[in-house]
């Protein structure tokens, strides 16, 4: 039944499509704001615990339910339950992929927009941020720019997906990755060399508590998830092309690791330059739009540094939507028979149609707004605070309380049969987090996001 069902080549090229998955705007657009907005090295000290007793231990299990399974959020539920309840959260998985790659394909627009901007030479004489925010409200204010690229990172999202999970998703990230990390290796020696850097390195490692309160915890638990991908199905989809002789717990572990790093170094290429520069650290959303390019633009070279740094950004948001759009296609091709081209096609098209009000709602449709939103922050709120935290927490309580803890320990000891001999202790602390500490924060994120705590 499942064996003309695609796989991942080996496991070194999973791992790679799902850090890819993981490592997108997450970590090198959002991570250094919200750390720069709370305070710095407290906040990522707080990050990195959430990342531990939260991410890891849900990524395991989400990558468990695909692998075991071989099927899409909602065949791997319908198999593991018949129970309708659960087969509904892997739908709201599809619909909160729908929902994200919607707005997520607009900023990642924007990035392949900085490129070409950046080529145009549009992007090298400012004096300061102000300056570069008034180049960014009217690209952002153009309709015709913001549906462009929108058309374009859509299309190489939709020219990858269609080419299947090897020959697409596993040899683009084959190549992605390694020219991600490398970008962020040199972006990185260039900001420590900067005179001042020392400051922007005290940013990250000298933590100032006083900036820290329920708050911050809260917004690193909520990006603990969104940045590991969680909460949706799209590792499980990855997880089901997976082979049942590798190790889930070794490779969950790299995929943290992996984004992690990621992301730290993206803040010490970002926070190295920003304090060089004697700009502020907590410009919030902004800060890669704006206080950036006014970075490079009084760095010598600094025109190829923002080259590289915006095709950085490009890379990371495209190895992530492609991980959205599978779990979508995914779904069309195991349960209602699609072909994978006609279900990129139809379902990505209409994915693509759903973000064209996000991406005018920086501009034509910018006062079209319900609660003082407007539609890109609805999806984007919907989907990041509401269903993303929702699915953890399901899949947290599936793993920990629903499933049999004899059949997930069959499953997951397939192919870690030794890990959990030589570390019998890990099992314990595995479902502890599961069963208790991660659905209790994980609610209380969710009730923050909704405004009840
Ligand atoms: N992890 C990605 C990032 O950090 C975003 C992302 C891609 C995502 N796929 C996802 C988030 C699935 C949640 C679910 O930018």
């Amino acid at each position: 039944m499942t064996q003309n069902r695609e796989a991942w080549g080996s496991r070194f090229g999973f791992i790679l499509a799902a850090a890819g998955s993981a490592v997108g705007l997450g970590n090198i657009w959002k991570f250094p704001y919200i750390a720069g907005e709370n305070g710095g090295a407290a906040f990522i000290f707080i990050y990195l615990i959430c990342i531990a007793i939260i991410g890891f231990p849900v990524l395991i299990g989400e990558i468990l339910i695909g692998r075991t399974t071989q099927k899409n959020p909602v065949g791997a539920f319908a198999a593991l339950t018949h129970s309708k309840l659960w087969i509904s959260i892997g739908f709201l998985g599809v619909i909160a992929g729908f929902m994200i790659l919607s707005f997520y394909s607009v900023i990642g627009g924007w990035t392949i927009g900085y490129v070409v901007e950046t080529l145009r030479g549009s992007l090298s004489h400012f004096h300061n941020p102000e300056e570069a925010g008034e180049l960014f409200d009217a690209l952002s204010g153009s309709a015709v720019w913001t549906l462009g690229y929108h058309t374009l990172f859509f299309a190489l999202v939709m020219g990858i997906v269609i080419r299947g999970v090897q020959g697409g998703i596993e040899r683009s990230s084959k190549i992605m990755m390694p020219v991600l990390v490398s970008i962020l290796v040199i972006l990185m020696i260039r900001g420590v060399t900067l005179d001042g850097a020392s400051e922007g390195l005290a940013f990250l490692w000298v933590p100032d508590w006083s900036k820290i309160n329920a708050q911050a915890v809260l917004i690193a638990l909520g990006h603990a998830f969104f940045t590991l991908s969680l909460g949706m199905g799209a590792m499980l989809t990855y997880g089901s092309y997976m082979s049942k002789r590798d190790n889930v717990v070794t490779s969950a572990a790299q995929i943290v690791f992996l984004d992690t790093l990621i992301a730290i170094m993206a803040g010490v290429a970002i926070f190295t330059a920003v304090f060089a520069s004697g700009l502020d650290p907590a410009a919030g959303p902004g800060l890669i739009f704006q206080t950036l390019p006014a970075v490079f633009s009084n760095m010598p070279g600094g025109v190829y540094f923002s080259l590289l740094f915006f095709l950085l950004l490009a890379i990371a948001a495209l190895t992530s939507a492609i991980s959205l759009l599978e779990v979508v296609v995914a779904y069309f091709v195991d349960e209602q028979g699609w072909t994978r081209k006609g279900a990129v096609l139809i379902f990505g098209g209409s994915i693509f149609l759903l973000g064209i009000p996000s991406a005018l709602s920086f501009n034509i449709m910018a006062d079209v707004t319900l609660f003082d939103k407007t539609f890109f922050d609805i999806v984007d709120f919907t989907a990041s605070n509401i269903l993303l935290p929702f699915g953890g927490l399901m899949i947290a309580i599936f793993v920990g309380w629903i499933w049999s803890r004899t059949a997930v320990m069959t499953a997951v000891k397939e192919g870690a049969e030794t890990l959990f001999e030589t570390y019998p202790w890990f099992e314990g602390i595995w479902f502890l987090f599961l069963k208790f500490i991660a659905p209790v924060l994980i609610t209380l994120v969710l009730l923050n996001s909704l405004g009840i705590i």
